[in-house]
């Protein structure tokens, strides 16, 4: 069965942005001139997921708002002949089905995909945290997981090496071997593990590819790490009894959950783009 659904955990506080986060969406925050989670979406939708299923919280409203019609702006957009711009607010309205679920407690990775069961139980379905973002991959990252569900069945997570000062802030993984390079058979894996802790440096990177066997682990899963209840503890659970693959991904990714991962994702698509990139050469030149 093909994967059509896609879950965006975003009920997330983002107090790493406070004060800003205090009334936006940390979701919300530009990425030049679009929100991060459209990101993600775009890459969900890239990758066959046409069904988007939010969770989220009390103060993310704008999120919804972002994605639904605004008949105002487009009457005036209209009025005013500014066509290219009508249209693309139109195309973002429609850009896919999205269902907004809320998670009323904040209790965790693994309670926020818990809540996206009454409508995913039964199939396999796609998780994007958003504050992972991949900025012009030659292919969406979701869609290499996808590609690897489809070839050998079971669960799939998106995996990169990371540095050692760095593994106590990710998910970790234990391969138990690689059926080709980049492609690992996991079976094991540990949240936010201390260095000497870790089974290796391979980190789980913000997109999955889920068994809904996931859903019935979720019910009795404890609260972990942070006092959270680990969407990591689960799969863990998870790969005794069914296949779960891990891939390293081809791409670049930006962690826009941080001020300095969110600030590198708008150097580098402002660099991308040549008015932009004239006004950062300027600045970083005068260094003022
Ligand atoms: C979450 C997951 C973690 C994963 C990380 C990737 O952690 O729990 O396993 O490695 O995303 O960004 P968080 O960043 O929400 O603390």
């Amino acid at each position: 069965m093909k994967i059509s659904k896609c879950v965006f955990p975003v009920a997330g506080l983002g107090t790493r942005f406070l004060p800003v986060t205090k009334e936006l969406a940390k979701e919300m925050l530009p990425l030049v001139n679009r929100p991060i989670i459209s990101y993600g979406v775009e890459e969900a939708i890239a990758s066959g997921c046409g069904e988007i299923i939010m969770i989220t919280g009390r103060a993310k409203r704008s999120l919804e708002n972002y994605f639904d019609r605004s008949f105002e702006l487009e009457e005036l957009l209209k009025a005013r002949g500014k066509m290219e711009l009508y249209e693309e607010m139109i195309k973002i309205s429609n850009m896919a089905e999205i269902l907004f679920i809320r998670q009323r407690e904040p209790l965790g990775l693994g309670h926020a995909v818990l809540c996206a069961e009454p409508v995913c139980k039964n199939e396999y379905f796609a998780v994007a945290l958003p504050d992972d973002v991949f900025v012009n991959p030659d292919e969406p990252v979701l869609s290499q997981l996808i590609k690897v569900h489809e070839k050998m069945g079971g669960s799939v997570i998106a995996l990169e090496e990371v540095a050692p000062e760095n593994v106590s802030r990710y998910g970790i993984v234990k391969s138990q071997f690689e059926i080709e390079p980049g492609l690992h058979k996991i079976i094991d894996m540990t949240e936010k593990p201390k260095l000497e802790d870790a089974p290796s440096n391979l980190a789980i990177m913000g997109r999955y590819v889920l068994s809904p066997t996931v859903f019935e682990i979720l019910k009795d899963q404890q609260a972990g790490a942070g006092g959270e209840i680990q969407l990591t503890d689960a799969i863990k659970t998870l790969c005794p009894r069914e296949p779960v693959w891990g891939v390293v991904y081809n791409g670049r990714r930006f962690d826009c959950g941080t001020q300095k991962g969110w600030l590198a994702a708008n150097v580098k698509l402002a660099m991308d783009d040549p008015e932009l990139k004239e006004v950062i050469l300027k600045i970083v030149a005068s260094r003022s």
